[in-house]
């Protein structure tokens, strides 16, 4: 349904893996452009530990989840949309056993999650809120499922524009899938409508040029092997991939931001 923004089918197991290792240094199965110094970072943003209860919305094959819950300890649910990406990821042994302290629930993140209020210490959303529309009630969910006023909600949009964009770069950008395109203003806004707190902003867009980079690397280094089942199209699709994610982070237009919030005092 959605796609990782790589997509190598020519690749098996073994070479994804390798690739990943290679480009975000840690196999996490991550769908998005976190590395392993992210996900680190992730925990002091977060402040997950053993004992406390992390939402992570839209986890994909939920291995970032994983990964912050072994480095604390803390339990994790992760929720994801696409069915059948957690069934293949189920059936390749890649998600958590039961009683791991990681559950994978399949649930759409724009309705309302039937999980009890307040049952969380910390939300991540990495690289799922251009899906995320209409964002408001998203937002409001999201605050009454934080436990205290100090819980933490961090939400990393890869597509903040900051220039313009053509039609055709977003097209290319987006492989045709609806992304609302939010200014950092008008996330903030929503923020304060939902009555949550912004803490801090952090520009992550030099570490997804350098992901988009080590990608580009990769993919043509392996390109021999990926024509094999992709195709030369479909290789070169993923080389302009990568090519326009570091034209538009250079040239400042598209920014990849993290949004670091608290729930706050104020009423929803
Ligand atoms: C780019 S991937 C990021 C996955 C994961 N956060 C990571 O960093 O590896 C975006 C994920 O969001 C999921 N997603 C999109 N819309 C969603 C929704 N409405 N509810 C839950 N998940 C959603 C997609 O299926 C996809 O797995």
């Amino acid at each position: 349904m959605f796609s990782r923004p790589i997509d190598l089918h020519g690749a098996s197991p073994a070479l994804w893996s390798q690739l990943r290792l290679e480009v975000y240094g840690v196999d996490a199965r991550q769908h998005g452009w976190s590395t392993r110094a992210e996900l680190d970072r992730m925990v002091d943003w977060l402040r997950p530990h053993s004992g406390s209860r992390l939402l992570d919305v839209g986890c994909g094959e939920g291995g970032p989840a994983r990964y912050l819950a072994a480095e604390s300890g803390a339990r994790v649910v992760g929720v994801e949309l696409d069915l059948e990406l957690v069934q293949t990821a189920r059936r390749e042994g890649a998600l958590p056993p039961l009683g791991s302290g990681v559950e994978i629930v399949v649930a759409d993140a724009r309705r309302s999650l039937g999980l009890q209020s307040a049952a969380f210490d910390a939300i991540s959303c990495v690289d799922v809120v251009p899906h995320l529309v209409p964002l408001g009630p998203v937002l409001h969910d999201w605050r009454r499922l934080l436990a205290q006023p100090e819980s933490r909600l961090l939400v990393i949009d890869p597509v903040v524009p900051f220039g313009p964009v053509s039609d055709a770069e977003l097209r290319l950008r987006t492989g045709g899938v609806h992304y609302e395109l939010r200014a950092s203003a008008d996330f903030s806004a929503a923020l304060q409508k939902a009555s949550l707190q912004l803490l801090d902003e952090i520009d992550l867009t030099p570490e997804m040029l350098a992901v988009a980079d080590a990608w580009a690397t990769a993919v043509q280094r392996e390109r021999q092997s990926l024509l094999v089942l992709d195709g030369e199209a479909a290789v070169q699709h993923q080389l302009d991939f990568c090519r326009l994610i570091l034209e538009l982070g250079c040239s400042r237009r598209l920014r990849r931001i993290a949004y670091l919030v608290a729930r706050g005092h104020g009423r929803a």
